[in-house]
């Protein structure tokens, strides 16, 4: 077992076979897994963790995707937006707490042109230059990335869902191609967006060989950042009935992206969180980097119900990020005060010890 734990860590690499036998390590295992996906990722970061303040600005969407609360067709979903002065107010809020990235996540929602969202991004590089734009706005065209980009963003998170044709066709409409999605995905970084993409662990009908898939994917994307949470239900979707994702399968495959890409930029998400009360805990511990407090105003947090029992969405702003504060110094990492950017964020390696 330890031979294939530290094979993957001097390659970088993983076969599939390798793949199966770690999927199916027990407790003492995954532990010695743990410890070298740790090692890594102290060698990247130190005992750094970057905060990004995640603001969901529109639970509006043009998609229809199975497993998402915000879809479409849900009738039930309770839908807002915020405009550019919401938005401003929670970075306003979120500098002031520390964080110097902030993550625009959303709906599909027409709202949101080229031109209004040009200008939200420009509005917020000039309040706070010393601050990252992350969007999150799902599928649009190069040119529109582009003026983004010119506009001022730095980063782009699509999660590519899974890489495998069939398995892809299952949890979307007929409308949506995976072909499209990874368009987008090289579009941005061409473009030099710091890219993130990811999938659901557990979602329906996936396979381990599609798993697989995903990370020959991102080997071949090269992505800055990569998003992995458990796939979990919602009660009105069609996939109500499916089971949640297994918390245990998202620890291991962080372990191994940790292995497979040191310097990847890897949450402990807020799905890991929902599914296990020290899931963001166990997440560090897994390898992850990077965590994401919900700057969202109080009053529309519920509203953005991707999944049941979202944790979360009662608190302020300031609550979450003392939680989290609190939470990662707990298990001995420390927050960084940096933007975090890809490639640039050792530089507190040397200062570990202190
Ligand atoms: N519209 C943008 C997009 O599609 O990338 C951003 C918002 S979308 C809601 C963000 C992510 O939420 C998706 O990429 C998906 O992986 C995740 N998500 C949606 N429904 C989920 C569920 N039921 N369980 C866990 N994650 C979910
Ligand atoms: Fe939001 Fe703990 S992180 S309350």
């Amino acid at each position: 077992m330890k031979d294939i734990v530290d094979r993957i860590y001097e390659r970088q690499n993983i076969e599939f076979e390798e793949f199966k036998e770690i999927m199916n390590f027990d407790e003492a295992q995954r532990e010695y897994l743990c410890e070298k996906a740790r090692e890594r990722s102290i060698e990247s970061f130190g005992n750094y963790i970057y905060l990004r303040g995640l603001i969901e600005i529109s639970s509006y969407c043009a998609n229809d995707c199975l497993y998402c609360g915000i879809r479409r067709s849900n009738r039930n979903a309770e839908r807002y937006r915020l405009d550019k002065d919401d938005i401003l107010e929670c970075c306003k809020m979120g500098y002031g707490l520390g964080f110097r990235t902030f993550v625009l996540q959303g709906g599909e929602d027409g709202y949101y042109t080229d031109a209004v969202m040009s200008d939200i991004v420009y509005s917020i590089k000039n309040l706070f230059p010393s601050c990252a734009v992350t969007l999150s706005l799902g599928e649009r065209s190069r040119e529109s990335y582009k003026m983004l980009f010119d506009a001022g963003a730095d980063r782009y998170l699509l999660r590519h869902e899974t890489a495998n044709e069939e398995h892809y066709g299952r949890l979307h409409p007929k409308n949506m191609s995976l072909k499209n999605r990874k368009k987008c995905l090289f579009d941005l970084k061409a473009l030099g967006y710091q890219v993130g993409c990811g999938i659901m662990v557990g979602s329906p009908y996936q396979s381990i060989e599609n798993i697989y898939e995903d990370i020959l994917f991102m080997k071949e994307l090269e992505p800055h950042m990569i998003g992995i949470g458990p796939f979990i239900r919602h009660k009105d979707t069609p996939f109500r009935d499916f089971p949640d994702g297994g918390v245990r399968e998202t620890l291991l495959l962080l372990s191994v992206l940790r292995l497979i890409f040191p310097k990847a930029l890897l949450p402990a998400t807020t799905a890991l969180g929902t599914l296990d009360p020290m899931g963001r805990e166990k997440g560090i511990l897994a390898g992850a980097n990077v965590l994401m407090p919900n700057l969202s105003p109080v009053g529309v947090r519920k509203k953005y119900s991707l999944y049941d029992n979202k944790i979360c969405t009662g608190e302020e702003a300031a609550e979450c990020s003392r939680c989290l504060r609190r939470r990662i110094e707990s298990i001995g990492y420390r927050v960084s005060e940096t933007r975090g950017d890809y490639g640039q964020i050792n530089i507190h390696v040397n200062d570990k010890e202190s």
